[in-house]
Formats: C-alpha cells, structure tokens, sequence
C-alpha cells in the first residue's frame, strides 16, 4: 500500500468509499456520524484537495482508502477547546479526519494513521461516541482518549484522542543542558527549566536577554525572503536537496533555517524527523508556519542540541561553524552546505557592474570534517518583476557593497533571465 496525495480524478473512488463508509456506520450502530450529514460533501473534498491536505492509499492502483491530514500549530482550530479532559502535548501536531476504507483490504486505517504519525509524531483525531470501531483502531494505534471535542459539522460531542511522541528530543536545556521535552504548552528540563512555546508552536532557546526580535534579519526581510523563495526560483536547489535525502532515514538538522523554505520540504520525507533553528525570531515564525519541523531559535555558536544526535545536518548560505557542526554530528554523519556557484545570478551582475567576478567556490578549510563530495546545480531562471530582481540581489553579500549608482541600473528592469547556481558540498564527521 501506498498514500499518496489525492487529485480532482480520485473524487469519484474518494466518494465511493465515503458511501460505502456511511451504510458501514449505520450498520454497526452509529447512524449518526456521517448520515445525517451525508458527510463528507463533494465541496468539502474538493476544497482538501486544492489545499493538499486529502490523501489516499493505494494498492495495486487502486483507491481503497482515504483521509485528511494536516500538521502544524493549530492545525485544528476546533481543537482548542477541548473539556472533560486536556491535551498531552500542546506542540505542533497533525490532525487526521474522516480516515475511511473501501472495506476491502485489511490494515488501510492503521497503514494511514502510521503514516501521518511517521510524518509529525504527534498525531490528534476525534471521533463518534458511537463508532467503536475507530475508537479500537485509534486505541491500537498508541492514541489515548483525552477529553471532548466539539466539530464545526454538527452539534454531537466528539471524543479526543490524541498520540504523543515515543522518542525524546535531541534539544538540550540551554541552561543546565538537560534533555528538553514538550509539556503541555512548554519544553521543559528535568531541572524545572521551562521556555514557552509561541503560538506559532516553536520554542525560544536564546540565552541571551535580548530578544531574537531585534537579532537577525527584520520583520520585512524575513517576508520578502518567504514570498521570494514561495515564488519556486530556488525550487531546483530545493529538490536537489529532497533527492539527497530520498532514501535517508533520521534525524536531521537545518542550520541557520531562515524562513523554512527548505526545511519544510525536507520535513515532507516521512522518513526523516526535522529540526530547524535560525538566530531570527522573525524568520523562525514563518518556518513554524510552514511546518514539516521542530523549530527554534538559537544561535549558531551554542547550538541546544545533544552531542552526536543529529544523522545530517543542512547549512544553506549561513556561517560556518564547524566545531558545532561537528559535535552535534554522530560519527559518520553528513553534513550538506550550500554555497553560491561561480555563474549564480551572473545576468545581475553582468547589469551591475563593468567588470563582474565570478564566486569563488573555493570551500572553507576543515579539521574536524571530511569533504567527502561536491555537486553543482544549475539553472536558468526569470525573475518575473522588479520587486524579485530587488529581492534576491538584497540577499546577496555584495549589495551592500554596491553604491547606489550602481543599484539604480536595476531599477529599469522588468524582468531579468538569469543563470542560478549552487554548490553542495558534502561533509562526513569521521
Ligand atoms: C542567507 S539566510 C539563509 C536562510 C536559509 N538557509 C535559506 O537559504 O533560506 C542566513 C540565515 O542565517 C541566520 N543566521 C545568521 N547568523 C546566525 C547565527 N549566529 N546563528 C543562527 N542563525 C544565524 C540569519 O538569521 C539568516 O536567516
Ligand atoms: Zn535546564
């Protein structure tokens, strides 16, 4: 079996087994779920699907089963009241609904929930008072009832089920250096070291009393970066990236994450376990929206991570630090960074200055790694407005060493075609 996200062509199986899912309730004592409702309705799944958060499994290509999942911080909204009861974790988590089967192959609801659970660790449903079948099935899949929740579809109490993570964090007390663990609304050490987590459902690790507000990029850098990078000019480098990690399984680190451009596809791999920290509380907030990780901020020098606890660790355009690099690296763990290639925006230049140079590709020297491979990926791009030919020249180094007379040669660009290049260097921690 395999899941897959659906498509307007599956609309019709999709339908089918919601049919099939209703007379299924109706006939084991709980009429009232879906049957009044005729629920789900055909717009409701539509909507899902333009969203990307409707799946189905699949086996031998065929439809037999089907589901909504949907991770992240209040990733249902609904959920925020819950009585009888409290949620364990008040951590990012996902949230699956109207999981249903053809009822013709046997294990679909578990392979789903196993799924999505492989994805978030933290996994929230609810279900009928009535439909004992899924309360066994939620029951045996590791979930625990936690309360009443009540659903936007109709007036009947809903139970609260919800699956916490088995495995412990790699994040360490920034203080003592204790293992930090989500609890309730905070991760906290064994020492009683608490750090909230934000609405958006990261967590601050900063020592430092001045607040990764005012450190880092800005509020408007940060979006500019995120509405840039969302347009998929960098999506090459991107996918480079999710094929290096495609048959990778563990824990990985993204080092100086920004907005989470990239450490939300890697989260994607429901084979990996994602971490991301940026120094930018700003960029850190956008990364938790787009979800796919743990996120925090931190600083680069003092990493709150356990010692050889991360598999593979991505450091895209940010510092080098190797010492820390190498700590947090198991032995035989790889290290993945991302450099500017000789030709990248070469067009841009070529606009800017007389004389343009190409990047140096030259590596950083290291003592504590091993360069164990290099590739280059290249592209050729159109930026689409001038507000993207400012954007990606303002995070280059070297705009803030070109005078503004130089600058205004942009402006009477509206668009620009132009070669994108990046090294990845792959690093091994002996
Ligand atoms: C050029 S951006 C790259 C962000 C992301 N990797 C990307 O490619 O979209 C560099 C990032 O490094 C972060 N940064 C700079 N110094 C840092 C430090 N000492 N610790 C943690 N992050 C830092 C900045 O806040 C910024 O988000
Ligand atoms: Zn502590």
């Amino acid at each position: 079996m395999e899941i897959r996200r659906s498509t307007r062509n599956d609309l019709a199986a999709m339908n089918e087994i919601y049919a099939f899912a209703r007379r299924f309730m109706a006939a084991h004592g709980n009429p009232n779920q879906w049957g009044p409702t005729g629920w789900p309705p055909e717009a409701l799944l539509r909507q899902d699907i333009a969203a990307g958060n409707s799946y189905v499994c699949v086996e031998d290509g065929r439809v037999v089963g089907t589901f909504f999942f949907r991770q992240g911080a209040d990733a249902e909204p609904t959920y925020r009241d819950i009585t009888d009861g409290s949620w364990l974790d008040e951590s990012p988590y996902g949230v699956l609904h109207r999981v249903a089967s053809d009822g013709t192959v046997k294990g679909v609801g578990r392979f789903c929930m196993d799924w999505a659970y492989a994805r978030c660790g933290h996994l929230r449903a609810d279900t009928h008072g009535d439909n004992l079948v899924m309360q066994s099935l939620l029951q045996k899949c590791g979930f625990v009832r936690c309360g009443i929740v009540h659903v936007a579809e109709d007036s009947y109490p809903r139970l609260a089920y919800e699956k916490v993570r088995e495995h412990k964090t790699i994040l360490r007390c920034p203080v003592c250096g204790g293992a930090l663990d989500f609890r309730g609304k905070a991760m906290r050490c064994p020492a009683g070291h608490a750090f909230d987590l934000a609405r958006e459902g990261y967590v601050n690790l900063l020592r430092s009393t001045r607040s990764g507000d005012r450190m880092g990029d800005s509020k408007e850098s940060a979006r500019s970066r995120r509405d840039f990078l969302s347009k998929g000019y960098y999506r090459p480098l991107r996918d480079a990236l999710c094929d290096i990690f495609a048959g990778q399984r563990g824990t990985v680190l993204d080092i100086c994450c920004g907005e989470g451009y990239y450490t939300a596809a890697l989260g994607e791999n429901p084979a990996l376990r994602v971490y991301g920290f940026d120094l930018s509380k700003e960029m850190i907030r956008l990364a938790a929206r787009r979800g796919g990780a743990t996120y925090f901020v931190a600083n680069l020098a003092a990493i709150p991570v356990a010692d050889g606890s991360v598999d593979a660790a991505t450091q895209i355009f940010a510092p080098f630090h190797e010492p820390e690099f190498a700590r947090v690296l198991r032995s035989g763990g790889r290290l993945y960074s991302v450099t500017p290639g000789s030709r990248h925006l070469w067009a841009l230049k070529e606009r800017l200055y007389d004389a343009p140079y190409p990047n140096d590709e030259a590596l950083p020297a290291v003592k504590l790694l091993r360069c164990v491979g290099r590739r280059k990926i290249s592209a050729v791009i159109t930026l689409e407005s001038p507000e993207d030919i400012e954007t990606v020249f303002r995070m280059t180094p070297y705009y803030y060493h070109t005078s503004q007379r130089d600058r205004d040669k942009l402006n009477a660009l509206a668009s620009l075609r132009t070669e994108i290049e990046f090294i990845i260097a792959e690093y091994e921690k002996p």
